[in-house]
């Protein structure tokens, strides 16, 4: 099938009427359809479906009396609130292009070929990015996993059983890993570098490090209409100043820091707020540059929660170190690239990736493929058909090479 009856056949899945967006979390309804139209896929091409106990798929090309380790290429399909369409699903769909592109031209593989969706990866619904991936290479402990909350108090241990898992099962899987030889993840370029180069495909060089910590500002709750400001312990205003603070800290070390979600409680407009939180993604080049950042950050959220007569404590809910792709993997993809007449230039990304926790436990590399504005996590995400139906080739012609004889 050619990419864009594929790629139509996913778009309506999960996407919001209103805002346009996609709202995919893990073990919802919207997953479970992502995760059907995935086994139809798998299915249709007569690749032979497996969900592992992280719930993780895989359809796999097998490849009769190999004792080869398989070619892994796919990505995920879950989203973040309201996020683009192609951030995830680009990677799956054209996984399952290139496989129907090489078996049309009579490619026979010599190594099993795996097509991956990983459950999770955005941690849209409990918080920690590349849960499939991480609990699959043991990056996260089961009990800390099986204990994590979706905003509705649901841990992911009571959304797997309720999915008709086995939370239990959880954890690292050396058999499943042992029988991957690399894993290539094409993914939307979530900047647009490539546009400004004019190039349809890229090859990642690197992941910058990036985490995610918790401020939890408490205060004294309080009439809006009644109390006086010098009597207020209002924790919204360390959150504020913490806010800008993280702005001016992430410009000064070169590097992003974002609040991308915040709440307050009890959440009355005619109320002082009793806590505030709020979430921080930091990404920098390297740990030094994360580390010395964040904790300037915190050292103003501390000293702004006692200005206030507040508190504030500080979680870190995840951490990725700097990710180098395997040199010899990503070099050989330039060279297969280039060979068929592709120019694709070699870029870092602040973005996190399955790719990018797989990298601790096999050799892995990605493709990305341009996307005009460079907006991504967000409705306006696009990338133009010419470019991914250029992904799947340059996939295609990569898959080739690694699976060939
Ligand atoms: C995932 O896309 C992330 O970088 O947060
Ligand atoms: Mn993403
Ligand atoms: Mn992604």
């Amino acid at each position: 099938m050619g990419f864009a009856a594929l790629w139509d056949s996913l778009l309506p899945l999960g996407r919001c009427a209103s805002t346009g967006g996609y709202r995919r979390y893990s073990w919802t309804e919207a997953d479970s359809a992502c995760r059907a139209w995935f086994s139809d896929q798998a299915q249709k091409r007569g690749l032979r479906l497996d969900c592992d106990r992280n719930g993780n798929l895989w359809a796999w090309w097998d490849c009769r009396g190999s004792p080869l380790g398989a070619i892994a290429v796919g990505s995920h399909l879950d989203s973040v609130p309201d996020g683009g369409a192609f951030d995830g699903p680009l990677g799956v769909v054209s996984a399952f292009a290139a496989i129907d592109a090489l078996r049309e031209r009579g490619f026979v593989p010599a190594r099993p070929v795996t097509v991956a969706a990983f459950t999770e990866e955005e941690g849209g619904r409990f918080g920690l990015a590349c849960l499939g991936s991480r609990l699959l290479t043991g990056a996260v402990a089961p009990d800390a996993a099986r204990g994590l909350r979706d905003g509705g108090g649901v841990s992911l241990a009571e959304a797997m059983t309720a999915a008709g898992l086995e939370p239990a099962r959880i954890g690292a899987d050396k058999e499943l890993l042992a029988s991957l030889r690399a894993f290539v993840e094409l993914h939307i370029e979530q900047g647009s570098a490539l546009a400004g180069l004019g190039a349809r495909v890229g090859i990642a060089e690197a992941i910058w490090a990036h985490g995610r910590w918790r401020l939890d500002f408490a205060g004294r709750a309080d009439h809006a209409g009644t109390t006086r400001l010098a009597d207020r312990r209002d924790p919204m205003l360390p959150f504020a100043a913490t806010v800008l603070a993280a702005r001016e800290i992430a410009a000064r070390h070169h590097m992003l820091a974002t609040f991308g979600k915040v709440t307050a409680a009890p959440g009355a407009v005619n109320a002082i707020s009793s806590a505030v939180s709020g979430w921080l993604d930091a990404r920098a080049p390297d740990e030094a540059a994360l580390d010395a950042a964040v904790t300037e950050i915190r050292l103003v959220a501390d000293a702004q929660a006692a200005r206030h007569g507040g508190r504030c404590d500080i979680s870190r809910e995840s951490y990725t170190p700097r990710v180098e792709f395997d040199p010899g993997l990503r070099d050989r993809l330039a060279a297969t690239l280039a060979a068929s007449g592709i120019s694709a230039p070699v870029l870092p990304t602040g973005a996190g990736h399955d790719a990018g926790i797989l990298a601790a436990a096999l050799p892995t590399a990605m493709l990305f493929v341009r996307n005009p504005t460079g907006v991504s996590h967000a409705p306006d995400e696009h990338a133009e058909l010419a470019d991914c139906e250029a992904g799947v080739t340059a996939l295609a012609a990569v898959l080739e090479d690694l699976a060939g004889q």
